[in-house]
């Protein structure tokens, strides 16, 4: 079985894989496989700090195998030196024995279906406005390199790597999996709950506007709002945990 959930954030958000709030994942193998869309955060530090090491075997001995997508709180850096293995059909960066990284433009064969991912983000919170007690404001800042990668974005490379793994499968797949969304999803999900995200022209929404103008697939899913929410064939998750 393949199940697919949102942003986990390091062990921020990581309490939805506990047995307790998902008793579900006790009867799975580690032939099974629970994707985290992004915002995975538990490659962070280097060298790893002693929580990132504890969570990372908590996961690890989980009776499940993780596959994670990047997102845009992720150390870029760090991951792209994992060590690369060949598993489901591509290239995967290996996190431990039980995680894996699945990159950006492989069309990976997961129990029989194609998935297509393609992770990042860029971070909107670089600058962000803190409201103090005593009713000022304070800036925060993300630094690039100690809390923000440029690697949050697409490369040329990765770009063509999508397109040329796409044509071998004649643009079409199963299943595509991203952080974030294309730009109509956006769209429409700012429309409907009459907000804005403050995403807009995200380099990757773009790109993934395009390849799902071209690409043939059944289900889209993704991360990055913090929200549960579907819209056609989108899928927005974050707390929710379902089965693809
Ligand atoms: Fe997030």
């Amino acid at each position: 079985m393949t199940f697919i959930t949102g942003d986990i954030h390091g062990y921020i958000d990581i309490h939805k894989l506990s047995s307790k709030e998902w008793p579900e994942g006790c009867n799975l193998t580690k032939n099974d496989y629970l994707i985290i869309s992004g915002d995975f955060g538990l490659v962070w530090s280097d060298p790893a700090k002693k929580d990132e090491i504890f969570w990372l075997e908590w996961l690890s001995n989980k009776p499940w195998t993780t596959l994670v997508i990047d997102g845009n709180h992720e150390n870029h850096d760090l991951l792209a030196k994992l060590e690369i293995v060949e598993k489901f059909g591509g290239l995967v960066g290996k996190i431990t024995d039980s995680i894996f990284h699945l990159k950006r433009g492989y069309v990976y064969s997961i129990e029989g279906k194609k998935i297509f991912t393609f992770g990042g983000a860029e971070s909107t919170d670089k600058e962000s406005k803190i409201l103090k007690s005593n009713g000022n404001f304070k800036i925060i800042k993300r630094i690039e390199g100690k809390d923000w990668w440029a690697g949050e974005l697409p490369t040329e490379e990765e770009k063509n790597r999508a397109w040329k793994n796409l044509k071998k499968e004649d643009y079409k797949v199963d299943i595509i999996i991203g952080h974030t969304f294309p730009q109509r999803f956006i769209d429409k999900y700012e429309a409907i709950l009459k907000i804005s995200t403050g995403r807009i022209n995200d380099p990757t929404s773009i790109f993934l506007e395009e390849i799902t103008d071209v690409v043939k697939f059944d289900k889209f899913y993704g991360g990055h709002f913090h929200d549960d929410f579907e819209i056609d064939k989108y899928r927005l998750l974050f707390d929710n945990i379902v089965e693809i």
